[in-house]
């Protein structure tokens, strides 16, 4: 019997999981059906093959006649070959299964975390998200390959066996019955104690995988501080107490199997000699009984080794069945936007394509856009009783550039998160031309609002891909034009393979000043009315920073543009700063008025402050 290694591998709520499991295998239930019947049979037909033994033994020792011996041993090859045909076929049937189950639980666990909300994201690690991904799919996967149906085969088997075993003589069978109890007793009292080594090979292998991922993912942190030396000695200790863990575990996980096999054989040493006295005896009526009987009996232990082994890997899979399903049934993103945003024409008639001009539509009419932003008195916390914006209005209008500056902290990607809807205020409200943006679709409100985030991410393809992730079926000339306004298009010009470099790992391959400007121009082909660009923070040097500074803008032009600023050089010319402290606004105007009153902004522009 397998010892159980998965101290945590149990699911917590089987009722559950196995209820939402129901529904992904009821679509398949004809094919789980035919599954279901192939494998009873070469359950039935090794149970009967091992029967025939006794027919088998007792014509060969009595008379011997040659064509009974025959017709018996072609139906024993026929049922064998039954057996096998369906094992095989319904290996094929599983396989299939398996994979059509797993194919859709992979695309509901993605569709699903799509919807989540960025809520979720803030809170949970990659690595936590990618998991179920990986380590659980496959493990549900394999469940589904070997221990669903060896589960029903194997059951059938031991059930069957047991009948038998009982009807062939019922005095023996409690002999071995007492041995199994004796070895499953004997099993069960060693698991339960290796399970505690196997637990501290458990840990002492995830702190191990956990301290060499985190090491290879900041090698360039270790080595600018020549650490490598320090790196080495922490490893080679975790790698020792695991070597330590493992051994002990292996060494009494190991010892388990021989005491098991020298008491089955013993228990089949005794019976092979009381069977014998029996038949002596006349209390077994032939030999051919006794040598079916006793085949039985070694057949026994195999399937009931292999379902214990089993019952592990199917718990452990349901158990991953269940993170899969929790996040599957996790909360999506709400929406109770009834307003849609579509695309009008010159003369306010609705139309399909991108014009560029907007229009609200509620059931009754269309209403023009004009991309009037406002916050109102608006109060937010991440966690609560951390209040982070704290009463905060501010107004942006068509055309308009507000510039948010403030020390880190202070609140202004947070505000930026709340226009957008990433979160929703828990006081005051958001406007847009006087709509609150909780009654306008979420989508249609995104689509309108272009985003630069302070934390690029690229994907993975050339960066014509990259800036086309903006507006899916631009054309190359559009890309370039975007470019150009973002004025991205000469350095990319530069690069040896220009518009098709592959830009790798969240474009490493780029310095961050570019990934900003291409960022940029990712937005600039979505041509959105509403623009927020979110500086980032790391310094670029002085050219590119002019560069991404010229390239925002001519981006603002003619959009209601919200600006958070590192460098106070790029905000002069906004038509308000607002200055943050604290998720409050500490004070606000033109760039005039605020040196004017010689307050924050004034000594932080004159030098005497410096943003931090
Ligand atoms: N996802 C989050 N969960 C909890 N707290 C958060 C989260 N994001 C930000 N905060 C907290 O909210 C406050 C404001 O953060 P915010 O990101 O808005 O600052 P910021 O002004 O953009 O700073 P920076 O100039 O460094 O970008 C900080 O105290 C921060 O710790
Ligand atoms: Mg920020």
């Amino acid at each position: 019997m397998a010892i159980d290694r998965s101290a945590k591998a149990r699911p917590k709520n089987l009722r559950k999981t196995l209820k939402h499991f129901l529904k992904y295998i009821g679509k398949h239930s004809r094919l789980l059906f035919v599954i279901s019947i192939l494998v009873i049979i070469p359950a039935v037909s090794q149970l009967y093959g091992t029967y025939m033994i006794k027919p088998l033994i007792n014509t060969a020792t009595s008379n011997g006649d040659k064509s009974e011996l025959a017709r018996l041993c072609l139906i024993v090859a026929g049922v064998y070959l039954t057996g096998v045909t369906s094992a095989f076929i319904y290996m094929q049937l599983i396989a299939r299964f398996a994979q059509v189950v797993i194919y859709d639980m992979r695309r509901d666990l993605f569709n699903h975390i799509q919807e989540l909300p960025i809520k979720y994201f803030d809170t949970h690690s990659y690595g936590e998200m990618m998991s179920s991904f990986t380590n659980d799919l496959e493990s549900v996967t394999d469940a589904l390959n070997n221990s669903f149906a060896t589960l029903i085969q194997y059951f059938v088997q031991i059930v069957g066996m047991g009948v038998i075993l009982f009807l062939f003589s019922w005095e023996l069978s409690l002999v071995v019955l007492g041995f199994y109890f004796i070895m499953f007793a004997y099993i069960m009292y060693s698991g339960k104690k290796s399970k505690l080594y196997y637990s501290r090979q458990q840990k002492a292998m995830g702190e191990l995988n956990g301290f060499a991922d985190e090491i290879l993912r900041g090698e360039k942190t270790i080595k600018s501080f020549t650490s490598e030396k320090d790196v080495i000695k922490t490893f080679v200790n975790k790698s020792e107490e695991l070597e330590k863990a493992s051994a002990s575990a292996l060494t009494y996980g190991n010892s388990m199997v021989p005491m098991v096999v020298f008491l089955s054989y013993l228990n089949y040493g005794i019976v092979t000699v009381l069977g014998g006295l029996m038949v002596i005896s006349g209390r077994i009526s032939d030999i051919g009984t006794l040598s079916s009987y006793l085949i039985f009996v070694r057949q026994a232990a195999s399937p009931i080794n292999r379902l214990t082994g089993n019952i592990n890997s199917l718990l452990n899979g349901l158990a991953s069945m269940e993170r899969v399903f929790n996040l599957i049934t996790l909360e999506p993103e709400i929406d109770q936007g009834k307003i849609e945003i579509v695309n009008v024409d010159s003369s306010m008639t609705e139309v399909k394509e991108k014009t560029g001009y907007y229009a609200y539509k509620d059931e009754k009419q269309l209403i023009k856009f004009n991309g009037n932003v406002k916050m109102e008195n608006a109060i937010f916390s991440y966690v609560s009783g951390k209040v982070v914006i704290n009463d905060i209005t501010i107004e942006g209008e068509a055309g308009e550039k507000i510039a948010l500056v403030g020390s880190t902290g202070a609140g202004k990607t947070t505000i930026v998160n709340l226009i957008n809807r990433f979160y929703d205020v828990d006081e005051g409200k958001v406007t847009v031309d006087g709509i609150n943006i909780k009654d306008i679709k979420k989508d249609d409100l995104r689509s309108v609002i272009g985003m630069v985030l302070q934390e690029t991410h690229l994907f993975y393809g050339t960066i014509e891909d990259n800036i086309k992730f903006g507006k899916l079926d631009a054309s190359h000339e559009e890309v370039v034009a975007a470019a150009k306004l973002a004025s991205a298009d000469s350095f990319i010009r530069r690069l040896p393979q220009g518009y098709n470099t592959v830009l790798t790992g969240d474009g490493e391959n780029l310095s961050s000043g570019q990934r900003q400007l291409i960022a940029i121009a990712r937005v600039a082909i979505s041509n959105p009315p509403i623009l927020i660009l979110d500086e980032a923070t790391s310094s670029v040097d002085t050219y590119t920073e002019q560069l991404i500074q010229k390239g925002m803008d001519m981006l603002m032009v003619g959009r209601t543009t919200f600006v958070i600023a590192h460098r106070l050089s790029t905000v002069r010319n906004s038509s308000a700063i607002i200055v943050l402290e604290n998720g409050r606004v500490l004070e606000s105007g033109t760039h005039e008025s605020l040196i004017k009153s010689r307050g924050k902004y004034y000594s932080l522009y004159t030098g005497k402050t410096e943003l931090t």
